[in-house]
């Protein structure tokens, strides 16, 4: 007989030491990637009144993020840049004297071991705000978009960046990036791709934030419908075959089923973005007193995990990474 009362699941619950010696899904800070938003300019640490308790950082206040997520455990950033100007073509998004080029070569020679993320897209550098350059009907022009992706990977990689993480959408853009960075010499840099990036009402704060609202329109002419499994499922795959290293659930939460399905149709390392407005919804609630913090927030961010995603992107890293490191690396207390 395997049911009750011959098996009784309480017993391995009852004591909390079992209890403990059987958790499946941790979360450890080692699998937090914290964002981080550069602007121009000297000794700026500024917050940003939409998305609390993030802020843009000039070059030169770096270690002021940088330094105690590191201290704490988090091992990885991902970069966006605010630039000095924008055009139609979002040029100064392979500038070398711009925030997240400049940035990435101070991060690089004062944090040895931290792995450096650069976010790889043209909405935050673009007059328009949309993830490309723009045929004459106004959307995204695909073919001409991977030309102008190739040459900011390669000046990321170039300014030190480890891993290429494209967001912008576009077919093709793992393998134009892939071909680019090894024809460069930059064989050893990762892609990482946002290989089911869901055209969401999540992402409000951060289009705040970067400063990447589009002007007209919206992005549903190259991000994924939310309502269509089969097609992010076959979307998402192809990054595989075209030579992404680590691939990217964006947003997290309200797409886990995805998370999940991707799991069991790849073996590839896989990270969920806690996106801005998942942020705003943990932040909001437990100012109002509705969530307890540090439980809420584990639990939150090792849904996450369970779904199957190795890494997980997210606002709260350092301050996940300093409750984890409290509560000895458990995912639950
Ligand atoms: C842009 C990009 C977006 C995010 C990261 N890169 C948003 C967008 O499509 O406007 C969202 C991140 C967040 O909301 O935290 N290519």
């Amino acid at each position: 007989m395997t049911g009750f009362p011959v098996v009784r699941m309480r017993r391995l619950r009852q004591n909390p030491t079992i209890r403990g010696m059987l958790t499946e899904v941790t979360l450890e800070s080692r699998h937090l990637i914290l964002p981080i938003f550069v602007c121009p300019g000297e000794g700026e640490c500024r917050p940003i009144p939409s998305f609390p308790g993030v802020s843009h950082w000039s070059v030169d206040m770096l270690p002021k993020i940088a330094g105690p997520a590191i201290r704490n455990g988090v091992k990885a950033f991902l970069l966006f840049g605010l630039p000095t100007y924008k055009d139609e073509d979002g040029t100064s998004a392979f500038d070398k004297g711009q925030p997240v080029q400049r940035a990435l070569e101070f991060l690089r020679k004062n944090y040895p071991d931290a792995v450096l993320i650069a976010d790889t897209c043209m909405c935050e550098y673009t007059s328009h705000g949309h993830c490309g350059h723009l045929s004459s009907d106004g959307s995204v022009d695909n073919d001409a978009t991977l030309e102008l992706l190739s040459k900011v990977a390669l000046s990321q990689a170039a300014a030190g960046a480890h891993v290429i993480a494209p967001s912008d959408m576009m077919d093709g853009r793992v393998a134009a990036i892939r071909s680019a960075l090894d024809g460069e010499g930059f064989s050893g840099v990762g892609v990482m791709s946002y290989a089911a990036k869901h055209a969401s009402a999540f992402y409000g704060p951060f289009r705040d934030a970067a400063g990447s609202a589009p002007s007209f329109g919206d992005r549903r002419g190259y991000q994924l419908p939310s309502a269509n499994p089969r097609e992010i499922l076959r979307d998402a795959l192809m990054d595989v075959d075209e030579g992404a290293d680590i691939l990217i659930v964006k947003p997290a939460v309200p797409y886990l089923d995805i998370a999940a399905k991707l799991r069991a149709r790849t073996d590839l390392p896989m990270a969920g973005y806690v996106v801005s407005g998942e942020y705003m919804l943990l932040h909001s609630a437990i100012s109002a007193g509705a969530l307890e913090r540090a439980r809420g927030l584990i639990e939150y961010h090792t849904a996450v995990r369970r779904a199957g995603c190795d890494l997980v992107i997210t606002y709260f890293a350092t301050e996940l990474a300093e409750l984890l490191g409290r509560a000895g690396g458990a995912a639950e207390k």
